[in-house]
């Protein structure tokens, strides 16, 4: 019983069963597509019309792609990497404050798990630690240096976010602060560290289970050298592999609403290795609870209805969270079908 409300030390797993996947869950590894990837962008490009147009194309074919030349210091960048890297390792005593399974924490560490009908959860070979960008004062104080790194981490991402914020509001055929107001005042702005330890047998876990994000976009950094991230395409799996100095950029669900379904929120997981541990820090920006979100009326006529209903995003986080554990189709409850 009690065995769920603790961490496990992270740094010292063994492959207990309650890591292993049934089989039909299971990462399927040599199935991988090896002749796709996602799209790489130049942000530096100075024909806007082309960037504009190529970072839509990404967003309707894959809803994914990796960003270079994006102005983010790479030195802060691999100060922040240093600085929850050193936060994974502190002692499992140290990080204990932090555990929870309670998700209305304002800063919590916990293990993200898949809740596979008649059987126990299966617990994912990761450690995740979440928190709201601010308040900073509740931000851990080990390592010393993680807070500073952090607020200059997270002004460097929030630039960056509403560049892009504006490339697909322009690629949309809208005003570019469009999608940034349709998303809200008081934005929801979280950061979400997901750190997965060398796994004796990458076929039999998995260190995030299939997913979509639910907010409206992330920035995610990961592990140079470290391969983990998988998206689906057209039904099969594509890696996307770690370039120097790059962003992952990907839509959540929120976009795929706004934009009426033209702007895609794909499914991905991360699979594990046997040899390195790997980091991903991911940077969401979503509505806040009190926003409605609906497909923006510019975007809909008679050739193209509405696919979902609006709502206020509370609605969705409930649903969200109905479904904790799951292979998530939290939107699929707001789509409307016409005849
Ligand atoms: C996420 C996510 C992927 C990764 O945090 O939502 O999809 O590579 N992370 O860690
Ligand atoms: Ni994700």
């Amino acid at each position: 019983m009690a065995s769920y409300q603790m961490a496990n030390d992270i740094n010292s797993l063994s492959l207990s069963p309650n890591f292993i996947l049934p089989e039909n869950h299971r990462p399927h590894l040599t199935q991988v597509s090896t002749l796709d990837s996602i799209p790489i962008i130049d942000l530096n490009d100075t024909d806007t019309i082309n960037l504009v147009q190529k970072i839509s194309q990404a967003s309707e074919v894959y809803g994914f792609f990796q960003i270079i030349n994006h102005g983010v210091p790479e030195e802060l960048c691999n100060r922040m990497m240093t600085a929850y890297t050193q936060f994974f390792k502190l002692p499992a005593e140290e990080k204990a404050q932090y555990f929870t399974t309670d998700h209305t924490k304002q800063v919590k560490l916990f293990n993200y798990f898949l809740k596979i009908q008649g059987q126990e959860k299966v617990t994912m070979w990761s450690e995740t630690f979440s928190h709201f960008w601010h308040p900073t004062n509740l931000l851990p104080e080990n390592p010393p240096q993680y807070r500073e790194v952090f607020i200059e981490y997270a002004k460097e991402i929030g630039t960056l976010m509403n560049r892009l914020l504006e490339l697909l509001s322009h690629g949309l055929g809208l005003e570019k602060d469009c999608l940034h107001k349709k998303l809200g005042e008081n934005p929801t702005l979280k950061a979400q560290a997901n750190y997965y330890p060398p796994c004796p047998d990458p076929e039999l876990t998995l260190g995030l289970a299939v997913h979509t994000d639910l907010n409206a976009l992330t920035v995610l950094r990961q592990t140079e050298g470290v391969k983990g991230l998988q998206v689906i395409k057209d039904g099969k799996w594509v890696g996307v592999d770690p370039l120097s100095n790059a962003f992952v950029i990907n839509l959540g669900d929120q976009i795929q609403v706004l934009s009426n379904g033209r702007y895609k929120s794909v499914h991905h997981r991360a699979v594990t290795n046997k040899t390195r541990p790997r980091l991903s820090i991911a940077m969401f920006y979503g509505p806040n609870k009190d926003t409605q979100i609906g497909p923006i009326e510019e975007l809909i006529d008679e050739e193209h209805p509405p696919l979902y209903r609006s709502y206020h995003y509370a609605e969705f986080l409930e649903e969200f969270f109905r479904q904790e554990g799951t292979r998530r189709l939290v939107k699929e409850v707001f789509e409307l079908h016409h005849n």
